[in-house]
């Protein structure tokens, strides 16, 4: 089957304003940031596919032994009829539950959601062809705002992969559970993909890799902003910086102004001191006991809790309640 034409629910006039908002609010805060979701325009979906790819970064690995380990019961147990996936990327390591979900039977239809058109405009191609009789809906949307517009009815399970989770502050993570359970309903399903609290030695290289693929990766946030603000930010002046924080448990991605700069992006001039920081990311590691509380406030129960053998990640499949 061919895929079916994306739904957008997120029009580039609310991306653009999203955009301009979060540029305003973050480059006039004191302490300056932005949130990372901007990192990914089709050249930082591809560097960020790219750091999956390198040693130092074993979450998209650890998570792949898991669901290669546990795929098929995860099917059994869910018995789903939809599978959606959320902040779906390139849909790689999905492909092993809709490879157990295709043994089994039963799975109609799958809808990944992402806000990179270019993402899933390749990945719903490719998962058509590849999956014959699975319908297949991509829907062009903000993880954080389209819950509302999950399709309903058969049994769910939403699936939201990488450790993403982690990208959200606590408070928006306890409001985004809180939306995700209202949107489903008693009896449908969540698999959650969360990095663990470990060594930081083991931490921080994935954040900070030789290659220099994440410095190149957090310096396109600025060229994001350049293209689609007309800033003049010079991306080259701007050093990657990795921070492990042990009181959150979150690692911080920055980016440090090498010399004075002074920025013009809307009607704004931002000036930066020499070695004045921007954060661009954190990414929170988790505790097992920290995910189901987290997921018991808002209204789940956690069914299982998988990790790989190196006990680097986890996966944890809930259930509405
Ligand atoms: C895909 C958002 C989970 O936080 O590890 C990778 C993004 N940032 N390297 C993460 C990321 C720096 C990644 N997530």
């Amino acid at each position: 089957m061919t895929a079916e034409p994306l739904e957008i629910y997120l029009e580039q006039q609310d991306v653009e304003r999203g955009l301009r908002e979060d540029v305003r609010a973050g480059l006039t805060a004191e302490a300056k940031w932005l949130p990372p979701k901007w990192f990914y325009d089709s050249r930082g979906s591809e560097l960020f596919e790219e750091i999956t790819r390198l040693p130092e970064y074993y979450p998209t690995r650890a998570e792949r032994t898991v669901l290669a380990e546990h795929a098929s019961d995860i099917a059994a147990l869910t018995g789903a009829k939809t599978l959606i996936e959320l902040g779906s990327g390139s849909s790689e390591k999905t492909r092993l539950l809709l490879d157990a979900f295709t043994r089994r039977g039963g799975l109609g239809t799958f809808v990944p959601l992402d806000v990179s058109v270019s993402a899933l405009l390749a990945s719903t191609a490719q998962i058509a062809a590849d999956y014959p009789g699975l319908r297949v809906r991509g829907i062009v949307g903000d993880f954080t705002r389209q819950l509302d517009r999950l399709p309903t009815g058969g049994r769910r399970l939403v699936v939201f992969l990488g450790g993403t989770i982690g990208n959200l502050l606590p408070a928006e993570r306890v409001e985004f559970l809180s939306a995700m359970r209202t949107a489903l309903e008693i009896g449908d399903w969540l698999l959650l993909g969360t990095d663990l609290v470990k060594d930081p030695s083991v931490i921080v290289p994935a954040y900070d890799d030789a290659a220099g693929v994440t410095a190149e990766f957090n310096r396109n946030v600025l060229r994001v902003i350049n293209r689609e603000l007309g800033a003049d930010f010079d991306p080259a002046a701007f050093e990657h910086v990795a921070l492990w924080d042990p009181d959150h448990e979150w690692i911080e991605m920055r980016l440090r102004a090498t010399r004075p700069m002074s920025v013009r992006v809307l009607d704004l001039t931002v000036d930066f001191a020499a070695g004045e920081e921007l954060r661009t990311e954190v990414s929170a590691k988790f505790r097992p006991a920290g995910i189901a509380a987290e997921l018991g406030t808002a209204g789940f129960t956690v069914a299982e809790f998988w990790t790989d053998p190196d006990g680097l990640f986890g996966v944890t499949l809930a259930r509405a309640r």
